[in-house]
């Protein structure tokens, strides 16, 4: 599966190139964000706050949140190559967002959502799937979020270490975030199975109950 989805990306992923923390994928459309004045003093992670906006998304049961990442690129990648009302091929963005929420027990599947950000040309008028597992959100309030970078490529209980270090990166740097250890994370990929070296993934925040201590 892993192999099947990299086909389908490789040809779009392969120009790639990335900047440096601070900066996202060369030449694919992201969400926009602007960093917020609260940035920890250690630099170990970055606050942000992003505007409303569309994405796609769907629910994938399944086992492990690799496996739900396959199997919801492909339909996510479907809406945006024309399986949709209006027909029309859209922009890939960057990047592909896995929500993994705690699993209900150790041995059974779990629901996962995977998004994709819509593009510019498509943020006020989104084209509606045609596959009913598939749909658009409105993110209508703007949200802070806490990304933390890692290279590599990501698999198995990567975000989770990812996650637990974010997390106490925070509490060092001042934010108190003992309630959410045990509710959700997002992981967000930024590059196609090929890509060997340099490679851009984040865990992700986005729970702004997290007060601050000071
Ligand atoms: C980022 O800051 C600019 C300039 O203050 C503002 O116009 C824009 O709406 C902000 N965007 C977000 C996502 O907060
Ligand atoms: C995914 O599940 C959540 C929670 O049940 C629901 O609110 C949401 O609408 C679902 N999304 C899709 C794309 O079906
Ligand atoms: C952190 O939050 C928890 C739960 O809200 C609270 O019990 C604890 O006192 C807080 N710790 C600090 C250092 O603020």
């Amino acid at each position: 599966m892993v192999s099947m989805v990299g086909l389908v990306v490789c040809c779009m992923f392969v120009p790639l190139v990335l900047g440096d923390w601070a900066d996202t994928a060369v030449g694919y459309e992201h969400p926009v964000w602007n960093l917020t004045d609260n940035q920890p003093k250690d630099g170990s992670y970055q606050v942000r706050r992003y505007a409303p906006c569309h994405w796609v998304t769907t629910n994938v049961t399944a086992w492990t949140w690799d496996e739900a990442g396959g199997t919801g690129f492909k339909r996510l990648f479907a809406y945006i190559n024309g399986d949709n009302n209006r027909g029309v091929k859209i922009d890939m963005t960057v990047p592909v967002v896995v929500k993994i929420t705690s699993n209900p027990c150790v041995f059974c599947q779990n629901v996962y959502t995977v998004y994709f950000y819509i593009p510019q040309l498509y943020q006020a008028n989104p084209p509606t799937p045609t596959d009913p597992s598939v749909k658009v959100k409105f993110l209508d309030k703007p949200w802070v979020e806490y990304a933390r970078r890692f290279t590599g490529f990501a698999e198995g209980m990567d975000p989770f270490v990812e996650t637990n270090q974010l997390w106490s990166d925070m509490e060092r740097n001042g934010v108190n975030c003992t309630k959410i250890f045990d509710s959700y994370m997002y992981m967000a990929s930024f590059d196609s199975p090929f890509k060997m070296f340099h490679r851009h993934n984040e865990v992700v925040d986005d729970q702004t109950d997290c007060p601050s201590r000071d």
